[in-house]
């Protein structure tokens, strides 16, 4: 019997990264960057899947310059919307399973509570709008698939929100952070550990999986909510400072006074019960992963 063999898209990005140490575990990882699997060229992208044959695809690749998209929307729909059907395609075409990432960016915001899975999707910017489109482009194949809708990505590594909160209170003595939209910060370390949570239920001792597995779209983020602000307070009270340095004056300010290319919608939370119902598991409250992910980071 041929060992699980599992192809991983983006391994330098923030997901990524994380995800090449949790999946080692389920099987063979075969790990590609950008440079080695160019998601923006269908042909290439299509050639190196059969290449390698994946029991398993994981795509956590993903055109995510939230800003950037509103200017270069063929970029993202390419990677973002295109890229996840073809990935799907091949999936179906193998008899693989499709494991893929989506945003909070898919809703507008507008809702009172936390977004349900099924709630209905209207989002308000170009990323939002090709990874919905990236979404159905999956089901629309339906191949057997896990969608994993996030929101608010950290890590110790690469570009996110905690590394420059923590260069610019360092370096200025007052910021204006965003007050007025709230979400879960999610530590992309708890986020790869809890997919292999899932798969591990979902793959056979062998190479196969459960094929009869509940597919589809589930939330996927750290427990509780706050705003960007809160987020800052939280990060500034955990971080370690200088004895020489005065920590950054923290200002709560509406996103109506930080006016950014895309819109961002004012409620991202989203709710994990359907996962939790479904997996048996809740990923841990964002302060404790906060408090955790700074313990690790290099200072
Ligand atoms: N970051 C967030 O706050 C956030 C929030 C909600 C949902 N998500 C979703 O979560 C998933 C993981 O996000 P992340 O934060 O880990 O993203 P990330 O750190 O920005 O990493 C994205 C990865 O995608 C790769 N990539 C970009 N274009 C590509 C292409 N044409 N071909 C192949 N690879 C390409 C990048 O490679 P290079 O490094 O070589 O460019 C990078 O490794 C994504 O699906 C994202 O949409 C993220």
């Amino acid at each position: 019997m041929s060992r699980r063999r599992i192809l991983l898209t983006g391994v330098n990005g923030q997901v990524g990264w994380e995800l090449r140490r949790t999946l080692s575990c389920l099987g063979e990882v075969v790990a590609l960057d950008s440079g080695t699997l160019n998601l923006a060229d269908a042909d290439a992208a299509r050639q190196k899947v059969r290449e390698i044959a994946p029991h398993i695809i994981v795509n956590p690749a993903a055109y995510t310059a939230v800003d950037k998209a509103e200017s270069e929307p063929e970029r993202a729909y390419a990677v973002n919307a295109a890229a996840p059907g073809i990935l799907a395609e091949e999936a179906s075409a193998i008899g693989a399973l499709l494991v893929h990432y989506s945003t909070d960016y898919v809703f507008n915001g507008s809702a009172a509570r936390p977004w349900g899975e099924d709630d209905v999707c209207a989002p308000l910017n170009v990323y939002g709008a090709s990874k919905l489109a990236g979404e159905r482009a999956i089901q629309a194949v339906g191949c057997p698939h896990l969608i994993f809708r996030t929101s608010w990505v950290y890590g110790a590594r690469g570009s996110n929100f905690l590394l420059t909160m923590r260069r610019l209170m360092r370096e200025r003595p007052e910021l204006k952070i965003v007050a007025d939209q709230v979400g879960a910060p999610t530590w992309c370390r708890d986020l790869a550990e809890a997919t292999a949570q899932v798969l591990s239920q979902i793959v056979s001792p062998a190479s196969g999986f459960d094929r009869t597995a509940p597919w589809g779209v589930y939330h996927m983020t750290n427990a509780g909510e706050t705003s960007w602000h809160g987020f800052a307070e939280a990060i500034q009270a955990l971080d370690e400072f200088d004895e020489t340095c005065v920590p950054a004056h923290l200002v709560p300010i509406p996103g109506s006074d930080y006016p950014t290319p895309a819109t961002r919608p004012l409620n991202s939370r989203l709710s994990n019960d359907k996962l939790e119902q479904t997996f048996g598991l809740r990923l841990q409250d964002w302060r404790t992963a906060l408090a955790l992910c700074l313990g690790q980071s290099a200072r």
